[in-house]
């Protein structure tokens, strides 16, 4: 059976209280989870990083960035370097988030420059991907996906694989406003991915674990989680309470096993 991955982004919306609260009651009740068989992991805001990180350290639970500049320091007022990051001893960064990428504008080759730094700093790199609305519709969804990897990844050595993995959030399934993406629709993108990762990296590149996200939530997490090419699940509003979180992953991984004992049986 493979691994399964399970994150949360908290975007702008956990205070550091909240997020050491939530941290600790994600932790007590994921205990038991057998890690061999799962990855958890948590992408707090920069403010609540050092808190959390006291708290995750030991705690089978991996901790993350929401971005990074690719620069180790210099004149770039606002920006948080890799080893700033290294010092506060987090686990991963994820690299171009939609919301970074349309809000803020960021290009892919930022995120190319990003994504190097990242991996060159010893971090696992989490790139997200996805198309909009209006590229889906006009039917380019698989060139989008392409280019954004392409970029993303280039000049990335495949030594770096076992620390990279990939979200498929595509924009207009994200946030509140957002239409989930059927897991068909999903499977589809996941398996146009992991092709084009070979292509990029050789065949080790279908080793790169890829995440769905995009408005994932109790009645959608099972049927997608057990889609061949989805290796986890990327969250964000139906993983913000901790005991909702909790539920879905265990959800998950049940519906998981079932399958998979079955393709087995
Ligand atoms: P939602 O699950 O709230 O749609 O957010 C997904 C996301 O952006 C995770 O990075």
């Amino acid at each position: 059976m493979k691994k399964l991955y399970f994150g949360s982004n908290l975007k702008m919306y956990k205070t550091i209280r909240e997020t050491t609260e939530y941290l600790q009651e994600l932790i007590r009740r994921t205990e038991d989870l057998d890690r061999n068989e799962m990855e958890l992991f948590i992408i707090p805001s920069f403010t609540s990083l050092a808190d959390a990180a006291k708290i995750a350290r030991q705690k089978q639970l991996l901790l993350g960035a929401q971005n990074m500049c690719w620069e180790e320091q210099g004149q770039f007022t606002g920006e948080v370097s890799p080893i700033m990051l290294n010092e506060l001893g987090l686990d991963l960064v994820m690299i171009g988030h939609s919301e970074r990428r349309h809000v803020f504008l960021e290009t892919d080759a930022q995120e190319n420059q990003k994504v190097k730094s990242a991996l060159e700093h010893g971090m696992k790199t989490l790139l997200c991907i996805g198309e909009t609305g209006e590229q889906k519709q006009y039917g380019l969804s698989p060139e989008v996906l392409r280019t954004q990897l392409k970029i993303g990844f280039y000049g990335v050595s495949p030594e770096h694989i076992p620390n990279i993995w990939v979200a498929y959030e595509p924009v207009w399934s994200i946030g509140v406003n957002g239409i989930p993406a059927s897991s068909e629709y999903a499977e589809e993108m996941h398996k146009l991915i992991k092709e084009t990762l070979a292509e990029i990296f050789g065949e080790e590149g279908r080793k790169i674990p890829v995440l769905y996200g995009g408005s994932v939530s109790p009645q959608n997490a099972d049927e997608m989680i057990v889609k061949p090419s989805v290796d986890g699940l990327f969250v964000g509003r139906s993983a913000w309470e901790a005991g909702k979180f909790d539920a879905l992953i265990r959800s998950a991984m049940e519906a998981y096993k079932k399958v998979s004992t079955c393709m087995v049986g």
